[in-house]
């Protein structure tokens, strides 16, 4: 089987990837190693950027979003029991963020695909990428079970931290940098419609806790514990608990409890690895590059990576012109990096690492203060929370 750019994984970096390649009248083949249904129903980010949806749009999939998604113009950050709202629109000249879940959008772009796209296949395991720097790279891969190869043009990984598409790269050509974290987030999923309307943010010395939502019907609720902690060890009236206790502030407001339908424990990393190319292999999304979860950059980086790089095919195929395929990963680590940076920052500002000394509380707590004090230091984060434009 032979095509013009073989992509690894289903994704979101690799589904959109193909819908924007089939729009430019690029052929390509994308293999998935898990099934449909576990692709549909891995639970996972919700919140776009501007860029995400103009970029979802793009790729023919933005219908459900903009009728089901729900657009929000800020998030409110709390600490020391008092809550301070932080207006998007207002602090960036107009720029807000979408809720609307990793799921659907990966759902949306794979009926897409199915109906009229090129080919998508599940159960097929990349097991090797080979020949990333002859003209005509080949992927291995086992299709329910049986091998296969596919000769390739170009060989985009698009799959995901644990992707093999990375080892495609010698050892001596790459370089990743790394941070882990001291803490987990375990997530739950419960029916109740949302106890605010917007995404709360709360900094307190019990540990970070988020509020956020699927659905007007669904919340989606994040609470930092320690790194190996087992879900069984908080039933759900624990989880209740603790959620309102690290949220209290002083001032009428309740936290609305129900049925936790999905619990999870999820380990914190940054890392990125570079460059993103090597030869005629490319890296886009979590394959690259994974961001702790604070600030909700990772969905939102692999789609930007994946619609500059969408360009870069473009321009080639219709002009022969590979100067936008040569810059890049330059073009992608500049965005990378200054997510790292971001993720890593409200990370390390919201959560109370275990040793954490009173001094580094009173940090944090000025910190707050500041950018709820100070427009200036509220338009930093409301800049980054909400995307800087794509170049
Ligand atoms: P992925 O979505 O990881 O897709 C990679 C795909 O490649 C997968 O479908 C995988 O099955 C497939 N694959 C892997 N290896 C192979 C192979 N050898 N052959 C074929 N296919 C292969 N971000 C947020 O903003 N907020 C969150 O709350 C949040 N929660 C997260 C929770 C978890 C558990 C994880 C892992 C990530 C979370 N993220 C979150 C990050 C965000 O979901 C990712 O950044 C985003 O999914 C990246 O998209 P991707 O397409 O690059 O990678
Ligand atoms: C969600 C996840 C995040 O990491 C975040 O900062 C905001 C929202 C979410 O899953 O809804």
């Amino acid at each position: 089987r032979r095509t013009t750019v073989g992509i690894i994984g289903a994704g979101p970096a690799g589904l959109l990837l193909a819908r924007l390649l089939h729009r430019s009248g690029i052929d390509c083949v994308v293999l998935e190693s898990r099934d449909r249904d576990y692709v549909e129903r891995r639970q996972r980010a919700g919140i776009l950027e501007q860029a995400t949806v103009d970029a979802l749009r793009a790729g023919g999939a933005g219908e459900r979003m903009d009728r089901e998604g729900l657009p929000h113009d800020g998030i409110e950050l709390r600490f020391d029991r008092r809550a301070h709202r932080l207006d998007f629109p207002a602090l960036t000249g107009g720029r807000r963020v979408m809720v609307y879940a990793q799921t659907e959008v990966v759902k949306d772009l794979i009926a897409l695909q199915l109906a009229d796209g090129p080919p998508l296949l599940f159960d097929a395991r990349a097991t090797a990428v080979e020949g990333a720097h002859t003209d005509r790279p080949v992927i291995r891969y086992l299709h329910h079970g049986t091998a296969h190869t596919l000769d390739c043009d170009y060989v985009v990984g698009c799959d995901g931290y644990h992707g093999v598409t990375r080892q495609a790269v010698p050892q001596s050509e790459r370089r990743t940098y790394e941070r882990g974290y001291p803490y987990s987030w375990l997530g739950v999923l419960a029916e109740v419609p949302p106890s605010s309307d917007e995404l709360v943010y709360a900094h307190s010395e019990r540990g970070f806790a988020l509020l956020s939502m699927r659905t007007p019907a669904v919340s989606r609720l994040y609470l930092q514990v320690p790194n190996g902690t087992d879900p069984a060890a908080w039933p759900d009236e624990r989880i209740w608990d603790e959620l309102e206790a690290r949220t209290a502030v002083d001032a009428p407001w309740k936290l609305r409890r129900g049925p936790i339908t999905a619990k999870s424990v999820l380990p914190m990393r940054s890392s990125v690895t570079e460059p993103m190319r090597y030869g005629r292999v490319l890296l886009a999304g979590d394959a690259a590059h994974i961001v702790p979860p604070t600030g909700a950059k990772g969905l939102n980086l692999a789609v930007a990576d994946v619609t500059v790089l969408a360009r870069a095919l473009d321009r080639l195929h219709r002009t022969g012109g590979a100067e936008l395929l040569d810059a890049y990963s330059d073009t992608c680590l500049r965005r990378v990096w200054r997510a790292e940076h971001f993720s890593w920052f409200m990370t390390t500002t919201l959560h109370t690492a275990p040793g954490q000394t009173p001094f580094d509380t009173r940090l944090q707590r000025a910190q707050l203060d500041r950018i709820a004090g100070s427009p200036h230091a509220a338009a930093e984060l409301a800049e980054n929370y909400t995307g800087v434009p794509l170049p």
